[in-house]
């Protein structure tokens, strides 16, 4: 099947050749895929000024959006790290603006985790606490 996890981990892993990263050396690659199987890829970006730096999930994340995705089921993301590393918090809660009902797997060269990206972000602030406009 196309959209295994082995065939998403390839884009993933090949996606994450492609990072900027030569302050942090860390590079980060991730998919997601929507409910019509299209996949959407990005790796981390950084900058001189570090504070303008993206992570991996929010350069696939605003890439996705802004070129027709559907409903975004699953997230991969990839690094070298000892351990598969978890979405920072920022991207948390743009996966949890974005894709809340998505399922994420991380993974390194030899090891994997699986998670719900609402279980990443419990009590989630969302625009369900704002007033009407
Ligand atoms: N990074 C990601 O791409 N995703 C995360 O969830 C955590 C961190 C990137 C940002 C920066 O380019 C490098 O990893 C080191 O923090």
């Amino acid at each position: 099947m196309a959209d295994d996890d082995a065939s998403l981990l390839e884009a993933a892993w090949e996606a994450r050749e492609r990072a900027v990263c030569s302050f942090s050396h860390f590079k980060v690659g991730a998919v997601l895929l929507d409910d019509a199987g299209r996949r959407f890829t990005g790796a981390n970006v950084e900058n001189a000024s570090y504070n303008l730096g993206l992570c991996a999930e929010r350069v696939a994340l605003y890439h996705a959006l802004t070129h027709g995705v559907g409903t975004i089921e699953r997230v991969v993301i990839v690094t070298e790290a000892a351990e598969p590393t978890y979405p920072c918090g920022a991207c948390r809660q743009a996966l949890w603006e974005f894709a809340p009902g998505a399922e994420v797997l991380l993974a390194n060269r030899h090891d994997q985790r699986r998670i719900r990206v609402s279980e990443l972000l419990p009590h989630a602030f969302d625009a369900s606490a704002l007033p009407d406009p």
